[in-house]
This record gives C-alpha cells, sequence and structure tokens, in this order.
C-alpha cells in the first residue's frame, strides 16, 4: 500500500504577546498508508487541529516536512497547495460547514464545481454519494430540516465528492449523540476499507478506539497509543 501521509520532524510555533516564541509542535513524525484510519487525541489546547491545518495544507509549519500523495507541501507553491486542497484532501468538521441555503445535493455537487466539474455527471456522481452515506431520499433537502447524523453525512459525501487520498476530520462527533457518532465512525471504517485514509481528531476515547491505531499529542509530540495485554495503556514511540 502506498505511503500517503508521511509527516517529519514537524514543529510549529505561534508569535504570541511581546513576540515570544509559542511552540506547539515539536518534531512530530507521522507515517500513514492507503486506507488506513488512525485518531488522534490529547487535551484541549495541545494542538491537534494546528497539526490537522497543516497536514490539510491550511496554514504553514514553522519546519519539517509533510508529505500528501507524495507531494512536500513546504515545497509546493500556491498554485499546487491549491491543486492539492481541492483534489487531495477533504475536510469533516465538527459543524458540519454546510451551506445553508443550499440543499443536500447542491452541497455535495459545489466541491466538484470548483474542481472544474461540470455536466450531468456531476449531479448523478452526488446522487450516488449520498446513496452512499444513505441520504438518496433526502437529497432535496436543506441542512436545516435535517438531524445532525444526516448533515454529517451529506458532509461525508460532499467529502468524497473530489475522490480524495486523505480525509481529516476534526471532532466530527463532537455534535451528535452517542449512537450516531458510532454510526459515523462506522462510515469511516467502510470508506477506510475502500481506499480512503481517513485522520480524525477525537477526544470521545470509545470512538477514538474504534480507529486501527490510537495518537495521542501531548507536550508538543505524538505517540501511538498502545494497549497491553493486561488492559493498561503504555504510550510508546
Ligand atoms: N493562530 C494562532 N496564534 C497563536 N496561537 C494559536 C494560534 N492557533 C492556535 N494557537 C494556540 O495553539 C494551541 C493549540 O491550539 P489547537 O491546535 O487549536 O489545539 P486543540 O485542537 O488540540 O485543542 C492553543 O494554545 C492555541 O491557543
Ligand atoms: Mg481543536
Amino acid at each position: 500500500m502506498s505511503t500517503i501521509l508521511k509527516i517529519q520532524d514537524l514543529k510549529k510555533s505561534f508569535i504570541v504577546g511581546g513576540g515570544n516564541e509559542y511552540r506547539v509542535l515539536k518534531g512530530i513524525d507521522l507515517e500513514m498508508r492507503e486506507g488506513e484510519f488512525f485518531a488522534l487525541m490529547g487535551p484541549s489546547g495541545s494542538g491537534k487541529s494546528t497539526l490537522l491545518n497543516i497536514v490539510g495544507a491550511l496554514i504553514d509549519a514553522t519546519s519539517g516536512h509533510v508529505m500528501v500523495d507524495s507531494k512536500d507541501l513546504t515545497t509546493l507553491n500556491d498554485n499546487d497547495l491549491t491543486d492539492i486542497r481541492r483534489h487531495s484532501i477533504a475536510w469533516i468538521f465538527q459543524d458540519f460547514s454546510l451551506i445553508p441555503n443550499l440543499s443536500a445535493l447542491e452541497n455535495v455537487i459545489i466541491p466538484m464545481n470548483l474542481a472544474g466539474e461540470i455536466g450531468p455527471d456531476v449531479e448523478e456522481r452526488a446522487i450516488k454519494l449520498l446513496a452512499r452515506v444513505g441520504l438518496e431520499e433526502r437529497m432535496n433537502h436543506l441542512p436545516d430540516g435535517m438531524s445532525g447524523g444526516q448533515q454529517q453525512r451529506v458532509a461525508i459525501a460532499r467529502a468524497l465528492a473530489n475522490r480524495p487520498k486523505l480525509l481529516l476530520a476534526d471532532e466530527p462527533t463532537g455534535n451528535l449523540d452517542t449512537q450516531t457518532g458510532h454510526e459515523i465512525i462506522e462510515l469511516f471504517k467502510e470508506l477506510a476499507a475502500d481506499g480512503t485514509t481517513i485522520l480524525m481528531v477525537s477526544h470521545d476515547v470509545a470512538l477514538a478506539h474504534s480507529a486501527q491505531k490510537v495518537f495521542i499529542l501531548q507536550d508538543g509530540i505524538v505517540e501511538e497509543e498502545i494497549q497491553d495485554l493486561n488492559g493498561g495503556k503504555n504510550n510508546v514511540n
């Protein structure tokens, strides 16, 4: 299986009040292969969203390397970064981030149009994606008329619109009840089995442990959590 994400010695600092340097990420290494589904946990403010935002090419690293689908984000120009954002990476957010005055179907079509795809095939594929997440019947509904779980499914269909290599999910179940959260995670597992690579931030311990591996971000570094045979948990490198 090919490597989809490779993070090497990634560091990120913010300049805060008084010109002080605040080191959030102090040297992160992480590698994901095609079809892997990993969870990232860690205390609030530990830098989980910062890490995802760098991987998603939304903010720059201070140093280190981030390769997405064999392209090093730290060396790409703006056009190439836009291309990666549109074609290789997709996002799922806690608040669903759907466009409120567009139907489910239109929400799924938008990223296809932005990527330059137009015509009847586009609508057909969007309908298939909504069917994939169990929402074909609701495709003409506005987000407001849907439950949180249904809205997140629309967001997942939208995320799949451009056949992303890497799906980044930042607290995707944070606004959902436990049962609905589990359903969303089941869907992620199916997508991963179909070859999508998924990195999910979650602070729900049970849901995070549905992923193949769990990583903990703490004090600026990431360590894999290994469950030992006695049922305890150890963080190892
Ligand atoms: N643009 C920024 N400027 C300064 N500090 C920031 C910025 N973005 C995030 N931070 C700080 O970096 C730390 C990590 O934030 P974040 O990645 O959002 O954490 P998490 O998602 O784990 O809760 C926090 O202390 C936050 O205040
Ligand atoms: Mg966050």
